[in-house]
């Protein structure tokens, strides 16, 4: 799957939202600082929205911030992830439950981690469901999303 040295994946409900953002958000600045031993993924605990591209608000709030994310089609969260990825970064407590849920053992949770938990270690602070919400909700999500990428990118580097 991925030749890369390291892997990230970012997780949320739908993964049409606040995943792919991340997704974007995390290559842009990695390709900016030229960075090409990193593979970024994202996807959603749930079915529902597999094979769509991310939502019009999401796609919209990344293009006025140059993060193009239009290319993105939703996928869901597979078992073998656990040990695939180095890190995985979820938005908030319903999707750390849900991977709970579906590990076998505490050692598969070991790479799992909030993702604000890299701007505020171990607080468990989370990126809130924009879905039903309004555009402001998009923009608030934006720009947690994107200090938490700027956090790992120098955790990176
Ligand atoms: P996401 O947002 O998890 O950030 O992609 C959501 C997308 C869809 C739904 C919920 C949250 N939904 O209920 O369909």
């Amino acid at each position: 799957m991925k030749s890369e040295n390291y892997s990230i994946l970012f997780v949320c409900l739908g993964n049409i939202c606040r995943s792919p953002l991340a997704e974007g958000i995390l290559k842009n600045i990695l390709n900016k600082k030229i960075i090409k031993n990193i593979y970024v993924k994202s996807c959603g605990t749930e079915s529902y929205h597999v094979g769509q591209k991310a939502d019009k608000r999401a796609i919209m709030v990344g293009l006025k911030h140059n993060i193009d994310i239009t290319s993105h089609i939703a996928s869901q969260f597979k078992h073998s992830y656990f040990n695939e990825f180095n890190k995985i970064y979820v938005m908030d407590n319903y999707v750390y439950q849900e991977l709970s849920y579906f590990s076998k053992n505490q050692q598969e949770l070991k790479n799992v981690q909030f993702l604000m938990d890299i701007v505020f270690p171990n607080q468990k602070i989370e990126v809130p469901d924009p879905y039903y919400g309004g555009n402001d909700g998009f923009e608030k999500v934006f720009n947690m999303i994107n200090i938490a990428c700027e956090k790992i990118s120098e955790q990176l580097t």
